[in-house]
């Protein structure tokens, strides 16, 4: 009991009052707003409206986001984007197929154009929002939406070059029908794919980017599975992604140096991973292996609509193949307050 209420006042103290405080005292002005491009770790909705099989539109997906109900995040709360939210003071950034046409004419916070399962070859799953789609939405909205709220042109540049965009993808390019297929060739192959696309959106005036590097899959739920001692990863799964992180920073360093005012923040989603499997615990999380839904590892490691989870839901890294919150929380603390997993480059967003 009493360690469980100390680990709840360490995790209030060290992430909660950090990310309140920094709403106020961060210059929120300098970022007007967040649109955000990639795959399920930033999804906030967007499948919902498409025609393919989404869990995450129901229960027990978005239990603990406010209001306790299902929003299409896969995840029981918030995302990584929506503490990022959080800290600059701004609003949660909405899916764009979620938007009536109204409500684009009027946005001028962000939009968020992920789509879970997606990647960054429109081959990867093209039912999905693929990220081509994603930048024609985007498109779609500078020319529009936008100048609903932005009569003059040289407002709306000044605009998205302040925006914050998110692109968060990738991993989902490594799987077909679940099998990983990362080689060196496929991943500088990919890197280049990912190049092309940067560069597009940058040409629709984006100019701060934020990137995260792939998460060590061979230690997600499905990947790191029973036959092996409890808690291994598949390490040749996690190599072949290390080499595509490796390379990241280089592709991103290269775009900067050609692009003028091009920067970006550089995040690495892979060691935000790796060190709460070791570290877990200092913040409650105690189990780094196991999903917390479904809540058991037998079967299809598949959270189904209202399936239960396990009951204590901040004691889990994943919540089912993905992150939970609380593994959410901690990367933003550690990303947007401690700076320890984030580099910004040249612009001073953090
Ligand atoms: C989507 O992928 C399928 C299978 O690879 C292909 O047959 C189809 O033409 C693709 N559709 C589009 C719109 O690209
Ligand atoms: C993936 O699975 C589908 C359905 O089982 C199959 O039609 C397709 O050929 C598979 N794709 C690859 C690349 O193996
Ligand atoms: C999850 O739900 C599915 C579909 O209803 C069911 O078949 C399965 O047994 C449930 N699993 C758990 C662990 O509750």
């Amino acid at each position: 009991m009493n360690t469980n209420y100390l680990t709840f006042s360490y995790v209030l103290i060290t992430l909660l009052l950090p990310l309140a405080s920094s709403t106020n005292s961060y210059h929120s002005k300098q970022i007007p707003a967040i649109y955000v491009f990639g795959d399920s770790l930033v999804d906030s909705g967007n499948n919902n409206y498409l025609p393919i099989q989404s869990n995450a539109k129901f229960p027990p997906y978005g239990i603990d986001f406010d209001g306790g109900k299902p929003t299409g995040r896969n995840t029981n709360g918030k995302t990584v984007v929506d503490y990022l939210a959080i800290h600059l003071g701004l609003p949660f950034v909405p899916p764009y197929l979620g938007l009536s046409k109204a409500h684009r004419n009027k946005i001028i916070t962000g939009i968020n154009f992920a789509s879970a399962g997606s990647g960054i070859l429109p081959e990867t799953n093209n039912k999905t929002l693929t990220l081509d789609k994603q930048i024609k939405l985007f498109k779609r909205v500078i020319k529009n939406n936008l100048p609903h709220m932005f009569d003059e042109k040289e407002k709306l540049e000044k605009h998205l070059s302040e925006s914050l965009f998110v692109v968060s993808t990738g991993v989902n390019d490594n799987l077909v029908n679940r099998t990983f297929r990362g080689s060196r060739k496929f991943s500088s192959y990919l890197l280049k794919e990912f190049s092309l696309r940067l560069q597009k959106i940058y040409n629709l005036g984006a100019r701060r980017f934020f990137m995260n590097n792939i998460a060590p899959l061979g230690c997600f739920p499905s990947f790191a599975p029973r036959p092996r001692p409890r808690g291994e990863c598949n390490e040749k799964i996690n190599k072949a992604i290390s080499y595509y992180n490796n390379c990241l920073p280089n592709v991103l360093q290269k775009l900067q140096s050609q692009l003028p005012g091009f920067s970006f923040i550089h995040s690495d989603l892979y060691e935000s991973f790796m060190y709460l499997r070791e570290n877990g615990h200092k913040y409650g999380i105690l189990e780094t292996w196991k999903p917390c839904c479904p809540n058991n590892i037998f079967g299809d490691l598949q959270c189904h609509p209202y399936n239960a989870t396990c009951s204590n839901r901040n004691t889990h890294l994943f919540f089912d193949d993905h992150p939970s919150q609380i593994a959410n929380k901690i990367y933003a603390t550690r990303c947007f307050i401690e700076k320890t997993i984030c580099k910004p480059s040249s612009f001073k967003m953090l």
